[in-house]
C-alpha cells in the first residue's frame, strides 16, 4: 500500500497544495509553522471522520472556522489521496469534500475511483453526496466485467458519515477495506521522552503508543511473544549504543513494570530513569520499527530530538527497512545529519508565503540539483535554507 499523490484544499495553512511522486520513505523540511504537523493531521482528520463522523473530526479541530484556510470565503475542505494497494495494481483515487450548511457539517461529496484496465476512463465505484449515492457492490477484486457490476443506490443514516464507513458490504470490497485499514492503522509517532521514562502500570500492549508511554509493556510483549524480534532489537541496540548489553522489562514489588538497561561494565542494571534520553529513544524507535505488524503509514515528528547526531544514518536505514517491508514512512525533520542520509527524491520542502504553504519536491529545484552535483550535501543545503525555497 502506498500513497503516491495528495491534494489538500482549504485545510488550514494548505489553501491549495498538491504533493506528487511521494516515495515509500519521505522527509518533510520547512520552517516552524510551515505545516508539516498539519499535513500529518490530514490523516488524523480522516481517522476521526472514519471512527466517528466528519462533525466530530471538524469540532475536534476547533470547528470549520478554524479549520478552513483563513479569509478564503468559506469554501469546502477538499482532500484527495491517490494510492496503489500493490505495486502493480491500479492507481486508486479517494476524494472527499466537507462543507458546512446552516451550521451543520456534512460530506458534500465522497468518491472512490480507478481506471479499469490500462486505457479505460476512471470509474466511480463509490459516489456520494450529502449521505446519498451509489456504490458498486460486487467489486470484490479489481476484475469484475463492467456488465456484471451492480450499482446500488444507498442512503446513509446521516450526511456526516463517510460512505466507506457506513456501507457494510464494503467489508468484501478489497480496495475500500485496504483504504480503511490505511486510515485506521495510520500511526503518528510524536515521541515524548518524559512519557516513556517512568514506570508503567502493569498491563498489556502490542503496539507503541504515539507518545511512547507504554514502552515497557510493548517491550515485555515482544520479549515474551516475539523473542526473535526482541533479539534483533537488542542486537541493534548493542551496535548503536556503546555499553548496552541487555534491556529487560521487570516487575517492581508494587506491581509496576520498569525497563532495566544492563551495561556490560557493571553488575547491576540501570533503571530507565537513570539511562540517557538517547538510549531510551533509540530503544523506542527500534521497538516501533520492528513491530511484527507494521503500520501501513507511519508519520514521525522530528525523530532526531535527543539522539546523538551520529546515529541519524542508522536511524534513516531503520526507516528505510520499514518502508521496504511495506509500511510507508513520512518524517518531519530539522536534522542535517538525517537529511544527509536521505536521497534527494525523498525530500519535500514546505514553503510558506503570504500565509499559505506550497509543498514541492526538492529534486525539482535546479539550483539544489546543481549544488548537489558539485558535492554539496542535503544537510548543508538545509542549513542554508535552500531546501524549502521553490526554484
Ligand atoms: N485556518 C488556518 N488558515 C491558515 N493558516 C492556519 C490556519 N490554522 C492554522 N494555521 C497556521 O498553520 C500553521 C501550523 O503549522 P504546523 O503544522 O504546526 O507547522 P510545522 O509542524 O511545520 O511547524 C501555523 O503557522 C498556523 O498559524
Ligand atoms: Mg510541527
Amino acid at each position: 500500500m502506498r500513497i503516491e499523490r495528495m491534494t489538500i484544499k482549504n485545510f488550514r495553512v494548505f489553501r491549495d497544495v498538491t504533493i506528487e511522486r511521494i516515495p515509500p520513505l519521505a522527509f518533510f523540511v520547512g520552517a516552524n509553522g510551515s505545516g508539516k504537523s498539519t499535513f500529518f493531521d490530514v490523516f488524523g482528520f480522516l481517522r476521526d471522520a472514519l471512527q466517528h463522523n466528519v462533525s466530530v473530526a471538524v469540532s475536534r479541530r476547533g470547528g470549520m472556522k478554524e479549520l478552513r484556510s483563513r479569509e478564503q470565503d468559506g469554501g469546502d475542505i477538499f482532500l484527495e489521496i491517490k494510492f496503489r494497494e500493490e505495486a502493480e495494481g491500479p492507481l486508486v483515487t479517494y476524494q472527499i469534500s466537507v462543507a458546512e450548511q446552516e451550521g451543520r457539517v456534512s460530506v458534500a461529496h465522497e468518491a472512490l475511483k480507478y481506471r479499469r484496465g490500462q486505457y479505460g476512463q476512471p470509474w466511480n465505484f463509490l459516489n456520494f453526496q450529502h449521505g446519498e449515492g451509489y456504490a458498486v457492490t460486487n467489486e470484490a477484486e479489481y476484475g469484475v466485467p463492467e456488465a456484471e457490476m451492480n450499482r446500488e443506490f444507498q442512503k446513509l443514516d446521516s450526511p456526516d458519515i463517510l460512505a466507506i464507513k457506513g456501507l457494510g458490504q464494503f467489508e468484501r470490497f478489497k480496495v475500500v477495506s485496504a483504504f480503511r485499514r490505511l486510515i485506521e492503522r495510520w500511526h503518528l509517532s510524536d515521541f515524548h521522552i518524559h512519557a516513556a521514562r517512568p514506570s508503567q502500570e502493569d498491563g498489556y500492549a502490542e503496539h507503541l503508543s504515539p507518545q511512547g508511554d507504554n514502552l515497557p509493556l510493548v517491550a515485555r510483549f515482544l520479549y515474551e511473544r516475539h523473542p526473535e524480534v526482541f533479539r534483533r532489537i537488542l542486537e541493534r541496540m548493542k551496535q548503536r549504543i556503546p555499553g548496552v548489553e541487555r534491556v529487560e522489562a521487570a516487575n517492581t514489588v508494587d506491581g509496576r513494570l520498569v525497563l532495566r538497561f544492563q551495561d556490560g561494565a557493571f553488575r547491576d542494571p540501570f533503571l530507565s530513569r537513570h539511562v540517557s534520553d538517547g538510549t531510551i529513544k533509540m530503544f523506542a524507535y527500534l521497538v516501533l520499527l520492528h513491530d511484527p505488524l507494521p503500520h501501513p503509514l507511519l508519520c514521525v515528528e522530528e525523530p532526531e530530538n535527543q539522539l546523538y547526531p551520529m546515529l541519524m544514518r542508522e536511524l534513516a536505514e531503520e526507516f528505510r527497512d520499514y518502508a521496504r517491508r511495506g509500511g510507508q514512512v513520512m518524517i518531519s525533520t530539522h536534522s542535517p545529519e538525517l537529511l544527509d542520509a536521505a536521497k534527494v527524491e525523498e525530500v519535500f520542502g514546505f514553503e510558506k508565503k503570504e500565509g499559505f504553504t506550497k509543498v514541492f519536491r526538492v529534486k525539482d529545484n535546479a539550483q539544489v540539483r546543481s549544488l548537489l552535483a558539485e558535492g554539496d550535501t542535503l544537510g548543508a543545503l538545509w542549513g542554508q535554507g535552500l531546501l524549502w525555497r521553490s526554484a
